[in-house]
């Protein structure tokens, strides 16, 4: 049966992802800020206003800095790991697409030797026993080309001796981090904010500032990644002087977001209806005919980002490209319908779909979209 009633909202892309409930552009029409340089006052103020309600909502630790970076998340780790990499051994963990590209920049870019990775395929999580936090540990918070998430840190020691660089970017906001147990933590606000790209945001614990402090790196550093100033950490980043000129729009863009957050019961209402998008999809995967999660440990599925795929026999038993045509099948019935957009898996993913569940995202909307994906499903297996 062809459902009855459509999502009210049918942008489920997991980056960029949704922007809040009632989002409008009405700070646009903000003519006393933009055209101001991002080095005013009032501008500067903005910045750190975005800052300081971060630090609240993400629960930093007292010492603990956070700064705006250039190109996106993608910038601000890179910026991390040249800046703070080769002091140490480094171990590895990845089992998504972002995190074999951070294996692939320190191996291949910056040419560390004492590399070790832990890594697992899509779907699946890496075995970390071995991991060593007496070396550097680099890893992502949520995998979201992979629907796996670390839900907890409790696999961190207090007493590690290497810094810990967690890529966050569809985590921060999303889940409750414990911040004590990472040193370097980097997201963008165009995940769960449901913010705009280009700008990342990179938080350092002190023990990662000592390190810019007293490491420096054999390799140059391009401007945009630089964090020290002849020889001297450079703490004015991390109080609003970033590196380079920011955008006035999408720093109030995220501004808006976040007091939306404040409004709406602050950051643990957020949990509340990331757990709640997560039950809907969750619910439905589990009692499904046709579909179920690609990451079969439940204690590693990630909330935000949940990927799933066909389950019938007859589709498994299908070559990946048939099974790809089934994918695009099923995503342009639901784009034509105008039920869902941006549904299909990573590219590099295997055949499956990825349904963006943060906090932007309405559980009702969720519950309408997974009785469209059974349709959907039945009609493009006739
Ligand atoms: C885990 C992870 N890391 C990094 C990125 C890159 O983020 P950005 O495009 O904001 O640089 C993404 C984007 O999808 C991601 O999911």
């Amino acid at each position: 049966m062809k459902p009855s009633t459509k999502p009210l909202h049918n942008k489920f892309s997991s980056g960029p992802c949704a922007k809040r409930p009632n989002w409008n552009a009405e700070f646009l029409n903000n003519t006393e800020l933009l055209g101001r340089s991002h080095r005013s006052k009032e501008v500067l103020q903005v910045i750190n206003q975005v800052n300081a309600l971060s630090a609240e909502f993400l629960n930093l630790p007292q010492g603990y800095k956070i700064a705006i970076m250039a190109a996106s998340d993608t910038g601000a780790f890179e910026a991390a790991m040249w800046n703070m990499l080769g002091a140490r051994g480094v171990d590895v963990i990845y089992f998504e697409a972002f995190g074999a590209e951070w294996y692939k920049a320190i191996t291949e870019q910056l040419r560390l030797t004492d590399v070790r990775k832990f890594a697992a395929d899509f779907g699946k999580v890496p075995d970390i026993a071995k991991v060593d936090f007496d070396r550097d540990v680099v890893f992502t918070l949520n995998g979201t080309t992979s629907g796996v998430c670390f839900n907890d840190l409790d696999f961190i020691p207090e007493n590690r001796k290497g810094l810990t660089f967690c890529d966050a970017t569809s985590g921060a906001f999303s889940m409750p981090i414990d911040f004590s147990k990472l040193d370097v933590t980097t997201y963008s606000w165009q995940k769960s904010l449901g913010g705009e790209a280009q700008h990342g945001v990179l938080i350092l614990s002190p023990r990662a500032v000592a390190r810019i402090e007293e490491y420096t790196p054999t390799w140059p550093l391009p401007k945009i990644y630089q964090l020290k100033k002849k020889g001297v950490f450079s703490a004015a980043v991390f109080e609003g002087s970033v590196i380079n000129t920011t955008s006035t729009m999408c720093i109030l863009d995220a501004l808006d977001t976040l007091n939306w957050i404040q409004e709406s019961g602050g950051i643990a209402a957020m949990y509340n209806r990331v757990n709640a998008n997560f039950a809907a999809i969750s619910n439905f995967l589990k009692t499904s005919q046709n579909f179920e999660n690609l990451c079969a440990d439940e204690k590693f599925q990630s909330r935000t980002s949940v990927c799933f795929q066909p389950k019938q026999a007859w589709f498994k038993e299908l070559a990946e490209a048939d099974q790809r045509k089934f994918i695009d099948k099923i995503a342009k019935i639901l784009q034509d319908e105008k039920v869902a957009f941006d549904i299909k898996g990573y590219n590099s993913a295997p055949p499956s779909f990825r349904v963006w569940c943060g906090l932007t995202v309405e559980a009702a909307d969720i519950k309408i979209l997974c009785e469209w994906f059974e349709y959907a499903c039945n009609i493009a297996a006739c």
